[in-house]
């Protein structure tokens, strides 16, 4: 039904309006009584082999929402009676910022790709906690970053800022220093500020009365050498696992004609073009690690052997974003239908 008839007629909308009008309906039919009970009932997969358990967190099935879809915390309950296992809010700033000029999302059907330079657009970190406060069961992410005004040698205190601020309500933590659509945030994947950055937040962790997981999450244009640095900042700083892979900043083997790309722009490229790096990065940490730390897999899932293949290659759980866009809520079941199979 969604590829049959919701998507050619959200295809016709610009993709961020798409977005919008499509959340919001699905907020407003949520408020229905009744509404929530039957899309659990249609989407979500419930089986203990699907249950995941990671630091200490029993995941429902492997199956989540990627950062940047649901920014504001605003249908997390949704996504998560859509089927998914998780969600992740964010990326949140310390305040509200409104991103880059529109246009700034962009389809390319043909590679079955999205481009995006949204510029962590969020209504900031406080506006989020009201509604994360009613979160009840549902594992929910919080993915930090920085304000674009915020100059990277302070960078460090958006973070904290951030990670004080979400600590009581969100399961896990996950800093995002591989968006290319703020500029100069990339450069804090550099060893030297990035050990700085997780070792501080490492330090106020071990502060509170229960540690909360902190992931790093990775661009797949990192080289061999700087995967081999991420591997070491992992084990010297004592954070809990990495995020692979953000969107890519390359535009190689597109199928869409190179002027259309060109006149696109800068953005992060996601989608089938980004799979196979992203999984490429997912199997050399895990390798290199020797498995010593969880890693969710996201990049181009656009089935349920994408899916496994992430699995198979060292990932615990995965994470979809573009794959949702083109498939629709029906691909988290038949991922979790067929890993029940497997
Ligand atoms: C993203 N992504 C993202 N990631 C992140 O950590 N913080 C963010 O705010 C966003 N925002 C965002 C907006 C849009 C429009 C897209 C398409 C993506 C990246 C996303 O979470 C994921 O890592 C990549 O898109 C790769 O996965 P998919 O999309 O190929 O499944």
């Amino acid at each position: 039904m969604y590829k049959l008839l919701v998507k050619p007629l959200l295809f016709l909308i610009r993709p961020e309006k798409a977005h919008h009008i499509t959340t919001y309906l699905l907020r407003t039919m949520f408020r229905i009584p009744g509404i929530p009970y039957m899309m659990r009932k249609m989407w979500v997969v419930q089986d203990i082999r699907l249950e995941r358990e990671l630091w200490g967190i029993k995941f429902p099935n492997p199956v989540g929402l990627a950062a940047g879809f649901d920014k504001d915390a605003l249908f997390f309950q949704e996504m998560a009676a859509l089927g998914f296992g998780f969600v992740e809010i964010g990326t949140l700033t310390p305040k509200a910022q409104p991103g880059n000029p529109q246009p700034r999302l962009f389809r390319l059907p043909a590679d079955e790709a999205l481009i995006n330079r949204m510029g962590f657009n969020n209504g900031g970190v406080e506006d989020a906690i009201p509604r994360l406060k009613k979160k009840g069961n549902i594992i929910v992410g919080g993915n930090i970053g920085k304000n674009k005004v915020t100059p990277n040698d302070e960078a460090v205190s958006d973070y904290t800022t951030c990670f004080h601020a979400l600590y009581p309500y969100v399961d896990y933590f996950v800093v995002n220093v591989s968006s290319p659509n703020t500029p100069n945030l990339r450069e804090l994947q550099e060893k030297e500020p990035l050990k700085a950055l997780l070792e501080e937040l490492v330090r106020l962790n071990s502060q509170k009365e229960k540690k909360r997981p902190i992931l790093l999450k990775i661009a797949p244009d990192l080289t061999n050498e700087q995967l081999n640095d991420i591997v070491e900042i992992v084990e010297e700083s004592g954070i809990d696992g990495i995020i692979a892979t953000n969107t890519t900043i390359s535009r190689e083997g597109l199928q869409t004609p190179i002027e259309a790309v060109r006149e696109i722009g800068a953005g992060g490229l996601s989608g089938k073009p980004v799979k196979s790096r992203s999984t490429e990065v997912i199997r050399y940490l895990h390798e290199r690690s020797g498995g010593k730390f969880p890693i969710i897999g996201v990049g181009g899932i656009h089935s349920a052997d994408d899916a496994i293949e992430k699995l198979e290659a060292g990932a615990a759980l995965v994470q979809l974003y573009t794959g949702f866009i083109y498939e629709g809520p029906d691909l988290i079941k038949r991922i979790n239908k067929k890993l029940l199979k497997s």
